[in-house]
């Protein structure tokens, strides 16, 4: 048995990257791209088993590493028929319910969502709406915002969308 230290404070730190869809690939299957739990409308979509939500798939890992539990793509392998476009909201949910279960609760959490397209700032409140209510926390422990790659690598090509997530957790 792994023995883990009874710390009251945890840090954890979650990453995800997500394709964005080709626009023909877009025009056929009309994938949408939420971030936070927030629908982007008009906006391309990304390429995933999920709803490819980088923020809470980064947010996961944060929550999950914190505890030094199994991450994202263990608890939910991307080749399981019965996850296929699952909502990661219901991810996310999961996973704060196990850190829950260990006694503590989320702090706060910093996230930085990386990408060209959509500007951030547009949909920041609704996002920090969206994850707070998601986790049933103060949209104070929330805090989330966007940075562009300045046109560099994939990210800066439009490629992809990226996100880090930092979270901090309490036993007390
Ligand atoms: O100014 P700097 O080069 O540091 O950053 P930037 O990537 O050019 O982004 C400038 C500002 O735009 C950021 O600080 C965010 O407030 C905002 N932003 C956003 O809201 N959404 C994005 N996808 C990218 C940037
Ligand atoms: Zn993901």
């Amino acid at each position: 048995m792994i023995f883990m230290a009874m710390d009251s404070l945890r840090i954890g730190s979650g990453y995800d990257i997500h394709k964005f869809l080709e626009i023909m690939l877009f025009e056929n299957t009309a994938k949408k791209l939420y971030l936070g739990g927030v629908l982007i409308e008009g906006h391309i979509g990304v390429a995933a088993h999920s709803d490819g939500d980088v923020v809470l798939h980064s947010l996961t890992d944060a929550l999950l590493g914190a505890l030094s539990l199994p991450d994202i793509g263990v608890l939910y392998p991307d080749n399981l028929k019965s996850t296929k476009e699952i909502s990661s909201i219901e991810i996310i949910k999961y996973a704060y319910g196990l850190v829950k279960e260990k006694g503590y609760r989320l702090v706060n959490a910093d996230i930085t969502i990386i990408t060209q397209t959509p500007k951030i700032s547009a949909y920041k409140e609704q996002m920090i709406n969206s994850v707070s209510s998601v986790l049933n926390v103060d949209m104070s422990r929330i805090n989330i915002k966007g940075k562009t790659k300045e046109g560099l690598d994939s990210v800066g090509k439009q490629k992809a969308i990226e996100a880090f997530s930092v979270c901090l957790i309490s036993s007390e």
